[in-house]
């Protein structure tokens, strides 16, 4: 027999207040909240297949087949929807990114997010949203947030809530905003975020601060969200990022993520906001920054971005849209 063919399409997001530790590492439970801007154009595209001829599952990104390492999470997320639906077929699940060259973004939200799409439908499950976004976060807690469009919120999770998952606070239309995106370095980040936020957690002596502080942060981003005010949702954006990434460099050993490039974008959307534009900057777990705007300011941001010192290249995205699914 078989089986269809099943296609999910889910884009990155990117957060506005950030999630840097866990709570609980069996379920992948965040121990602060986080909110985060769904990005279009940055997308992946999964499709599952169920196979009764397959040992084993088979997992291929970007055409070809992927190592034991690389297809752990993924095959880890299977073998619970397989459980879930009482199956014993494997699957061939094909993974691409539609990512702008040197994008310099992490593809593993949008990655888990269309995973999760894809192979609950593929093994017959008809899940809500939330329990994809709850399967989602167990592989990667940032892609419970790519399971919907425009603006997220991860709650912190409680130790054992496995059913954990994010839900959205406005849609993509709510605000016409920008996240514009220097690129400042080329390979991939020295420490993975999941091996940096447990190192924080062991380690570093403001951690316990910043678990308290991120749900007053977060709370406070969520009202400027809705009330789209750029300066407050900036402001407080900013301090989310500088907090955990503190909190990362106090880790020992410390991790930093910025390069020379980092500081230059840095100052670079300070002199901007000198200048009356209204732009902030946020990073991840790695050096690139980006930088928030009004949509009518993008492309100023982007020149300004473009010809600082150490920045490699710049795109710019839109608020996108959540996760989608058909039978192909
Ligand atoms: C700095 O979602 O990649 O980008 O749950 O361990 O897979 P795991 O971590 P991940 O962490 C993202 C951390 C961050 C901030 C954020 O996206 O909120």
């Amino acid at each position: 027999m078989t089986f269809p063919r099943i296609q999910a399409k889910a884009r990155a997001n990117i957060a506005l207040a950030k999630y840097w530790g866990k709570s609980d590492l069996r379920y992948n439970l965040p121990a602060v909240p986080s909110i985060s801007l769904t990005l279009d154009g940055l997308l992946t595209e999964t499709t599952v297949q169920l196979d009764e001829r397959l040992k084993a599952d088979r997992v291929f990104l970007d055409g070809r087949k992927a190592g034991a390492k690389e297809s752990k999470r993924v095959v880890e997320m299977l073998g619970r929807l397989r459980k879930e639906s009482k199956s014993k077929l494997f699957a061939r699940v094909d993974s691409t990114n539609h990512f702008p060259t040197a994008a310099g973004l992490a593809s593993s939200a949008s990655g888990f997010a269309a995973l999760s799409a894809a192979a609950s439908k593929a093994f017959g499950l008809r899940s809500s949203d939330k329990r994809l976004s709850a399967m989602a976060r167990w592989s990667s807690a940032s892609a419970a947030r790519s399971i919907y469009g425009g603006f997220v919120e991860l709650p912190a999770g409680k130790l054992g809530d496995s059913l954990l998952a994010a839900k959205k606070i406005a849609p993509e239309d709510h605000w016409d905003v920008r996240i514009v995106v220097a690129v400042t370095a080329k390979g991939p980040k020295k420490v993975g975020s999941t091996e940096g936020m447990e190192r924080s957690r062991k380690t570093s002596p403001i951690y316990d601060a910043w678990v308290e502080a991120a749900p007053g942060l977060t709370r406070k981003l969520r009202r400027a969200v809705k009330a789209k005010d750029l300066d407050r949702v900036g402001s407080i954006m900013e301090q989310s990022t500088m907090s955990f990434h503190a909190c990362a460099m106090s880790s020992s050993p410390g991790i930093l993520y910025w390069q020379p490039g980092t500081i230059a974008a840095l100052r670079t959307i300070e002199t901007l906001r000198e200048k009356g534009v209204s732009v902030w900057a946020t990073m991840d777990a790695g050096p690139h920054v980006k930088a928030l705007c009004h949509a009518k300011d993008a492309s100023r941001v982007k020149r300004a971005l473009g010809r600082t010192e150490g920045v490699l290249s710049t795109l710019v995205a839109k608020p996108g849209a959540g996760v989608e699914v058909s039978e192909l």
